[in-house]
């Protein structure tokens, strides 16, 4: 078709009906400008998405809470897969930017696709389908832990971010719920936090919970929104937004109530420092202080931090966690700092420039903790995936995962406090047992294990000692070639994870990598590995390792083997999780 001048009336010929069904009608406004509608029953229009660098734009029209355009990759040629556009107060979509002669209009469709479920883990969590990144929002109440995230709801690439959101009884099994904020014209919705306002303090109602995040737009300022149903939904505050700043960076809000103060705090990644406000009402906040221009890592923006208090020796600590890329370090990295916290100013204990990071992984970023756990446990979750090749992870249709919930817990290293993860207890208690081994002594090589795919995610423990080897190493493999190897090299004394043969690495070259973490000197070693469809996370007594693999077909066996001598592996246990 030629496009010339009488494009209005070429366009104007009336209602196209493009290939889908009698329930959808397109209309070409012109070559670049048409609109979709549906008959009313329709309660959700699939997306044909191509995986490109085109985008259209979207723009909902009705009464939804959808007010900015989204950006989607509608399919150009071909169709990677579709994402879900739900109806629910929308009386059309207006798309520009997006040709007549693309494939996407005789592919829209009102039937669920079917989804791509290599890759899909068990017991690590990720979106039915889009892109996710931070987690946002943790809070805790009446036996319900809600995970919000970053989330792109249209495509499996970053962009549109929205928080996504989840909800679980166990912090295994997790329940998708619809998403609770999108992008309007303050921008889009970046990290943050959320709090349970049992006191009322912002006036929202008593037990409001509050959503404290980023608003992304031309600045970024902070803003929040309020939910009274528990957080299900969440209304955006009228004069948002509540702190701006004359920073380009200035993001990622974590709030939490300080009781010696009577206030809250917000601590927040502003440039490549943090600063701390407070509130007595989570609408007007107060700059207290700037801290972090002279110590820790400056290889990239600071971002996501998280301030708590842990128990140390016969005291307790105030903990700093600061997002960043290392790139010395494999990129997207979690550093931390220890020291001690007022109410107004945040003192670390040493003012380390190569400060120590949370988990020596590759796949394990802008780690924060759930607000309210009642026990005062700091339970985390941390993004598995890293910003150096995030995007590439050769899924179909979502993209990212976010680790196992990990607590914390400060150990005395070599004298100074160092900050420890390990799984959150609540999932260790899911676990029932596969396969028990009480000694096993190693020399060069034994075959402890066949696993079947179908269990799912299994969780490795062991202690090992009387160690006269150099190297002892747990292998996982599977029978394409594919394998990870898990080792403790007692000459270098660091623990590594070598997933250069891990399945498949052509993504993107950054991913196939080795990572180190230090062993600790005591003579019996203990570990626990987290093997999930693709990835697995380790965790000694002073590190842990959350590393992403996509292997071909679930690793199906463990062996242990030893160079240089023998060991003795002790209790192992091989549980179903
Ligand atoms: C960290 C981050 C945050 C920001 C968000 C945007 O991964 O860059 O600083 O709020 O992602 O999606």
């Amino acid at each position: 078709m030629k496009i010339g001048l009488n494009i209005t009336t070429l366009f104007a010929v009336g209602l196209l009906a493009v290939g889908c069904t009698s329930e959808i009608s397109v209309e070409h406004l012109n070559n670049l400008t048409s609109v979709i509608s549906v008959t009313d029953s329709v309660e959700c229009l699939w997306l044909p998405i191509e995986e490109g660098d085109y985008e259209a734009q979207v723009i909902a029209v009705g009464s939804d809470n959808r007010t900015a355009p989204l950006n989607i990759r509608l399919a150009q040629t071909k169709v990677d897969y579709y994402m879900p556009f739900t109806l629910e107060g929308v009386e059309r979509l207006r798309v520009e930017n997006c040709s007549y002669e693309n494939l996407c209009w005789q592919n829209l469709t009102t039937t669920q696709p079917d989804l791509d479920k290599s890759y899909r883990q068990d017991v690590h969590f990720s979106t039915a389908r889009g892109w996710i990144n931070d987690p946002n929002g943790m809070f805790y109440l009446n036996g319900e832990w809600h995970l919000y995230y970053q989330h792109n709801p249209y495509g499996a690439r970053w962009g549109n971010m929205s928080w996504g959101h989840a909800v679980s009884h166990d912090l295994v099994s997790w329940e998708h719920l619809p998403a609770v904020l999108y992008p309007d014209e303050l921008g889009a919705i970046f990290s943050g936090s959320a709090v349970v306002d049992k006191d009322n303090t912002a006036g929202f109602g008593e037990g409001a919970v509050v959503a404290i995040y980023t608003s992304a737009g031309a600045r970024q300022s902070q803003s929040i929104a309020y939910s009274l149903d528990g957080g299900t939904t969440f209304t955006k505050y009228e004069n948002n937004p509540v702190l701006t700043s004359h920073r380009i960076d200035f993001r990622d809000p974590k709030v939490f109530w300080h009781t010696p103060t009577e206030r809250w705090i917000m601590v927040l990644a502003a440039g490549n420092a943090m600063e701390i406000y407070s509130s007595k009402n989570l609408k007007e906040w107060t700059f207290e202080s700037r801290c972090g221009e002279d110590w820790g890592y400056h290889t990239g923006v600071w971002e996501c931090p998280d301030l708590f208090e842990l128990p140390y020796e016969n005291g307790s600590k105030w903990v700093l966690l600061c997002s960043l890329s290392i790139p010395e370090r494999g990129g997207s990295s979690v550093q931390y700092f220890v020291g001690e916290f007022d109410g107004h100013t945040f003192t670390p204990n040493t003012k380390t420039s190569k400060a120590d990071v949370l988990n020596y992984g590759r796949d394990y970023y802008a780690t924060v903790s759930w607000s309210g756990v009642e026990d005062g446990r700091k339970v985390v979750v941390g993004w598995q995936n890293n910003w150096e090749y995030a995007n590439d992870l050769p899924t179909q249709g979502y993209r990212g995962y976010m680790s196992i919930p990990h607590q914390l817990r400060l150990v005395n290293h070599k004298g100074a406090p160092k900050l420890v993860a390990e799984p959150a207890q609540e999932v260790l208690a899911q676990s029932k047992t596969l396969h028990s081994e009480d000694v096993v002594e190693v020399k060069d090589k034994y075959n402890a294990w066949r696993h079947n795919c179908d269990d799912g995610a299994f969780m490795v423990e062991c202690d090992i000692e009387n160690v006269t080897a150099q190297v002892l190493g747990l292998k996982l493999f599977n029978d394409n070639g594919d394998w990870v190897d898990v080792c403790f090299d007692f000459a270098e004394n660091v623990l590594k994870v070598d997933r250069t043969n891990s399945g498949v690495l052509d993504f993107n070259p950054k991913f196939a990598s080795v990572s180190e973490a230090p062993l600790s000197d005591v003579a019996r070693q203990s570990i626990k590995l987290i093997v999930d469809r693709s990835s697995v996370e380790c965790f000694t007594d002073i590190a842990a390792i959350s590393n992403l693999v996509f292997p071909n077909g679930c690793y199906t066996r463990l062996s242990f083997y030893t160079i240089g001598g023998t060991a003795k592996v002790n209790n192992l246990t091989i549980k179903k999780l």
